[in-house]
């Protein structure tokens, strides 16, 4: 039996006679510029692709939702953070440095970026599967990442870059020494942690203030490939993790993570034993423990790549009542380069997809640009006396705080025990087992001995490691045949 199927039109809905063939001045004559069908399909093709993310480019997301079981109402007044409140979100997981195409079992941090459809507007945690980052200042984010990117002469992927920047660069130690553990190699991303990373302030309906960190600990449990295994599912699969997800959450295996923060006291953060804000730092779990308040569940698949996961703008700077940003340089960084990165990606009008649109209304007088979708009407100005929006001052009393000094450039005041080494040092003696610290060993010298990692190099990667730990730095210089400087 035939089903009837529709009539293929052209984009402005006019119907068309050929799918198959272009007009043309007889058989075997030229084509006609006044095919407009081919032309626009031609056209549209090609503008088929928006620039790929910067960073971040490989990913894949799915939707859920978050459900707050703990009251945490003395420490913020965010609606979101709410017991009992249920908000829908996306998630879109991602590797760093690799571009559209790239392995996702390549060893990389992972991006974890999470956009709450609140109540009151996107809420976006826009994080890795790292409690730190490899830097902190946004300074030096270009030239990371170039250092993890391609060669200008060959456009080689170059792991001399990559150590001559991370052994020029100290603070670095902390999270390269997780990269080159068996975390940097997650087995899926159903397996690895999310981290907000950043200390954010929260504040409380009194405005008394609070510094957080988020952890979302993956309830699948840590997973990880070893160096050899991660190269054989790249071999096999270059898409095991986006198709590990959407087979999971298709067959109703849907994959969750428990919520925790720690909470810091306003005032403690002055004279805390790290420089809180310091986003290559840990807070020690003694010190402030991690406190569940909650549950983070993927539940349905996007429906359209392009439409939903390629387009999905995340921002730092999209924060809600009772959440405001902390000091940390990277934070105040990163709070202006995305909405950038995505007016230039995706165009002036991002917000209006349905990706990235709020669910609750928005009532603004922004209005017109290229592809708007609808516009707000009169008045098209603030303030006006015709029963426009008006902007409630109120909001601003909670996230103020005193900020005084000298204008300068500088590093950020070490605290008591401000030190790079410290925290990747506690991680090696006290956290991983040997197993982890053989891993971490035999990762590193795999990596550093790459035929393009100049002794000299290798020579500062030992010693950047015995900086870590003596043990380490021997065994990494047993490993790669050198001493150190
Ligand atoms: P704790 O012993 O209280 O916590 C250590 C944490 O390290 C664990 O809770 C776990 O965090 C994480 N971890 C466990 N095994 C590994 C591993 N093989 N590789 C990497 N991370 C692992 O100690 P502290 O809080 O004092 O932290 C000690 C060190 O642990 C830190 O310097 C840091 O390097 C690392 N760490 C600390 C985290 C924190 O927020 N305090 C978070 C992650 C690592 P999780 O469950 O979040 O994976
Ligand atoms: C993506 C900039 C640090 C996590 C991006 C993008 C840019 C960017 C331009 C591409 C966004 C897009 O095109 O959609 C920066 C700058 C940083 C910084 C300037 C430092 C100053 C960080 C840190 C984290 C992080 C510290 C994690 C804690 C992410 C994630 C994405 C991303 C997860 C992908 C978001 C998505 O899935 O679309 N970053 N970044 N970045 N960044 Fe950063």
């Amino acid at each position: 039996m035939s089903v009837s199927r529709p009539v293929t039109t052209t984009d402005s809905g006019i119907p068309v006679p050929s799918d198959e063939f272009s007009q043309s001045v007889g058989a075997d004559g030229p084509l006609l510029l006044q095919d407009h069908y081919l032309i626009q399909k031609l056209a549209h093709f090609d503008r088929e692709r928006v620039p790929e993310r910067v960073v971040h480019a490989k990913g894949g997301g799915a939707y859920g939702v978050l459900e707050i079981t703990e009251d945490v109402s003395q420490y913020t007044l965010a609606d979101v953070f709410k017991r009992g409140k249920r908000t829908e979100l996306f998630l879109r997981f991602s590797t760093v440095a690799g571009e559209l195409g790239f392995a996702d079992t390549v060893r990389d941090p992972r991006g974890f970026a999470v956009k709450l459809y609140t109540e009151e507007g996107n809420y976006d945690i826009v994080g890795n599967n790292t409690p730190i980052f490899f830097i902190r200042d946004p300074q030096k984010f270009p030239d990371f990442i170039h250092s993890q990117k391609r060669r200008a002469d060959n456009h080689l992927h170059d792991n001399n870059m990559q150590w001559d920047f991370w052994t020029l660069s100290p603070e670095t130690a902390h999270q390269v020494t997780l990269l080159m553990s068996d975390r940097g190699t997650p087995y899926s991303w159903r397996h690895m942690n999310g981290y907000g990373s950043h200390t954010f302030l929260w504040y409380n309906a009194a405005r008394e203030k609070f510094w957080v960190k988020y952890h979302f600990k993956t309830d699948q449990g840590i997973k990880n490939f070893t160096n050899d295994e991660a190269a054989a599912a790249a071999a096999a699969d270059l898409d095991t993790h986006i198709r590990d997800l959407h087979t999971a959450i298709k067959k109703g295996d849907h994959p969750s993570w428990t919520l925790q923060v720690q909470v810091m006291p306003f005032e403690e953060a002055a004279d805390y034993r790290f420089n809180p804000f310091d986003l290559t730092k840990i807070w020690p779990h003694e010190d402030y423990p991690p406190i569940d308040i909650g549950t983070l569940t993927l539940n349905r698949n996007p429906q359209n790549y392009f439409a939903e996961v390629e387009q999905a703008a995340f921002e730092p700077s999209n924060l809600v009542p009772g959440v405001a940003p902390s000091p940390d340089k990277m934070l105040q960084g990163r709070l202006f380069s995305y909405p950038d990165t995505h007016r230039y990606r995706i165009g002036a009008n991002y917000l209006q997809l349905p990706v990235n649109r709020p669910k609750n209304a928005v009532h603004s007088y922004n209005r017109d640009g290229a592809m708007r979708l609808d516009n707000p009407g009169d008045p098209v100005y603030a303030p006006n006396s015709h029963s426009g929006p008006v902007a409630d001052p109120t909001l601003l009393a909670g996230e103020g705080y005193e900020a005084t000094g000298e204008i300068v450039r500088s590093a950020h005041r070490l605290h008591a025990q401000d030190d790079d080494f410290v925290q990747p040092r506690a991680l090696w003696e006290q956290v991983m087992t040997d197993v982890d610290r053989e891993h971490l060993v035999t990762n590193i010298v795999a990596h550093a001995s790459a035929p393009e990692v100049l002794t000299e190099t290798k020579e500062r990667i030992v010693d950047y490691w015995r900086n870590v730990h003596k043990d380490l730095g021997s065994r990494v210089a047993q490993g790669l045949g050198v001493n150190g400087k």
